[in-house]
This record gives C-alpha cells, structure tokens and sequence, in this order.
C-alpha cells in the first residue's frame, strides 16, 4: 500500500489506518510504503528506469519494495485536478517492477472526492503495464472525516474490502505474467515457488502422474497417489516446492529440502501430455540450483521400474543405487555436470 501525500499535517496516514483496519479480516500481508517516511528524491538516477540499472541506494531500495509486491493499493488525496507530484515520481523512478501489477486506489479530496487523481494515476499505471482494477473508494473528506480521522461506516469498510479483494483476485491470475524465471525449452512456460492455491491442482496433477509409476510398479501403495490436500499442506513446512504452468495449466512440479549436507530432491512430475520436451529436465536443473549452501550432493527417490525417470536422471548425471525392494535412490554430486542435457520426461 502506498501512501501518496507527504506535506506536515496531512490527512493520509489516517486514511491508511483507516484502510489497513477494514481490511484487516483479509488474507493479505499489507507492505504500508509511506513516501512521506521513504523520502524518494526527484528522480535523480542517470539511467533511464526501464534499464534497472540504478547508482542510489534509494533508488534500489525503492525497487525492491515494488518489486515485493503482487498487488498495489494507492491511498491519495487529489491537489489542483490531478496526483500528487510524489506519486508521479514513484511511479516514474522505477519501470519493470510495476509491471503486471493490479493496482487499486482509495481517492480523496473536497468537491470531487479525489476522482480526477485516481483517472489521472490510473493512466500513468497503464503505461507502466500495470492493470488498474475498477473497484475504486472515493472519500469526500468533508463527509468522511471528522477531526481528522476517517468517520466509522460499515459501508466504507465494505468498499475498502471490495478493493482490496478485486486487486487480490486480479493479483492471482497476472502471477505469470509477473514470473522473470528463466525461459524455459518450450513457449509459455512460466516456472514460480508453489504458493498455497496452487496445491489443490498440484495434488490433481500428482494423482495423475503417480498412477503411471503405480502401473509400473505394480502398487497402488504409493505416498502420492495417497496423500490428501491437508498433507500436501503441510508439507509445505519442510519442502520447498516449484510449479511450472504452461500458458495457466499446471503443468510440472518438485520440491526439494535440506536433510543433513543432501538435498533431497521429491516428487518430480510433468503432465502425461507434456513429457518428451525437457520440462522435467529444466525443472529438475532449477530445483538443484536452489541448493543451500554447504549442500554437498542432490539426492533423490524413485520406482525400481519406474524407467523413464530413471533415464531422466542418469541424463542429468545421477548414479543410480537400489534402496529397498521396490525403489531405487539416485545420487549426484552438487558441481558434477549432466551427462547428456537431450529433452527427457
Ligand atoms: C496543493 C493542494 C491542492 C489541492 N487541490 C485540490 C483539488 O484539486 N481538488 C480537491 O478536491 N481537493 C484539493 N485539495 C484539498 C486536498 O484534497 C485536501 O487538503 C487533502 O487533505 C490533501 O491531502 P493530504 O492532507 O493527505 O495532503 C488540495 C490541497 C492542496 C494542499
């Protein structure tokens, strides 16, 4: 949330207070970004922002704030018909960062309750490629504010909300626009850290790719094939875990974590449809970068008849040991190189 007016005695931190409380029963972590407090210099950077390259640390700051974000809320008051010459110029000292952003305003003013700031700030976030959404709060303040503070309405609270969830709702579909991963070996792929509402289509997709190992091997006594949503959850505590969608489907999944100076790769998968395109290899090299430091070998599991992932892996430099009855464990040391780096599952 960005609050946009930065002279002595000004009425926009209450407004923000104001905003955080009725939204406060939201499942969102509000980021308050005061420009009063951040002190943002007119743009003074010798490069042009769309270049990233910035020499202040003010500069870099500021970027990685916005950068932080998947959703913008601008609290502003409207002085002479337009935005304050401060939000303009956080608007304009940084360029990708916005990018694919929604953006939501509470407007406030005198006679046209901050309406024609909001127009104008909306314009200016277009060309930025963020995406203004249309629930809007405009507060006339001679209505809305008593003795500085903003009067207690339940139907003001509501409208608040109704911002804050049609940003939220705009933040989740534009996620993968907002992805910089790597590109991947085929179009529209997008590979980002599984986030919560990403797990009910990933236990689909896990379902569905286990019932092919479970075919191989012979046995519906397989962990994936049994584990429930609220598992999956949880496992979220000791896993980290990757999703790949391609143009919005889930496509392909891991997830990896530290056990001693291993780190233990589980639960790689890429929809029936999709294998033979090295997506399961360029996830599988993603996820093995993500290794902490003091990591010594990646280390994982699979079916003894589970071949095409074996295969996967001997091609990504794994040693292949048996480890009970039904599985093997596969090994690799963290810097060897892939021995073959040709398109697999
Ligand atoms: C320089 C300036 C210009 C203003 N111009 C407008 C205006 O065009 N329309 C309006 O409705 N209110 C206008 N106002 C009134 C402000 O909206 C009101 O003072 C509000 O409290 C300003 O927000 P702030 O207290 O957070 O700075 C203006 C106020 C200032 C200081």
């Amino acid at each position: 949330m960005l609050v946009a007016s930065t002279r002595p005695g000004r009425i926009g931190p209450a407004i923000a207070e104001w905003f955080v409380r009725a939204i406060a029963s939201e499942p969102v972590t509000v980021d308050v970004a005061d420009l009063a407090e951040i002190g943002l210099p007119l743009l003074d950077e010798p490069g042009h922002p769309s270049s990233g390259e910035y020499v202040h640390e003010h500069t870099r700051a500021w970027s990685r704030r916005v950068d932080a974000a998947d959703a913008v809320v601008v609290i502003t008051p409207e002085y002479n018909s337009g935005m304050p010459a401060t939000l303009k110029n956080a608007f304009d000292v940084l360029y990708r960062e916005w990018a694919w952003k929604p953006i939501g305003f509470v407007g406030y003013g005198n006679t046209s309750a901050g309406t024609r700031a909001v127009q104008m700030a909306k314009q200016v976030a277009t060309s930025l490629r963020m995406v203004p959404v249309g629930a809007t709060v405009a507060l006339r303040l001679a209505e809305s504010t008593r003795d500085g503070q903003v009067i207690p309405s339940a139907d003001r609270d509501a409208a608040a909300r109704g911002v804050l969830r049609e940003v939220a709702k705009v933040a989740r579909v534009t996620r993968p626009l907002r992805s910089r991963e790597t590109p991947g070996p085929v179009d529209g792929v997008v590979l980002t850290v599984a986030e919560s509402e990403d797990l009910p289509e990933l236990l689909v997709l896990q379902r569905c790719c286990w019932v092919q190992e479970a075919l191989a091997n012979e046995t519906l006594d397989l962990a994936p094939l049994r584990e429930s949503l609220v598992e999956l959850r949880a496992s979220g505590s000791t896993w980290q875990q990757w999703c790949v969608r391609r143009d919005g489907r889930l496509i392909a999944a891991a997830r990896a974590r530290r056990a001693g100076t291993a780190w233990e790769i589980g639960r790689l998968m890429v929809a029936p449809d999709q294998a033979g395109q090295g997506i399961g290899s360029w996830l599988l090299a993603h996820v093995e970068a993500q290794a902490p430091e003091g990591t010594t070998h990646h280390r994982l599991h699979t079916g003894r008849r589970s071949t095409r992932n074996i295969e996967l892996y001997e091609r990504a430099g794994y040693t292949v040991a048996p480890a009970d009855e039904m599985s093997v464990s596969l090994t690799r040391p963290r810097d060897s190189a892939p021995t073959q780096s040709r398109p697999g599952r």
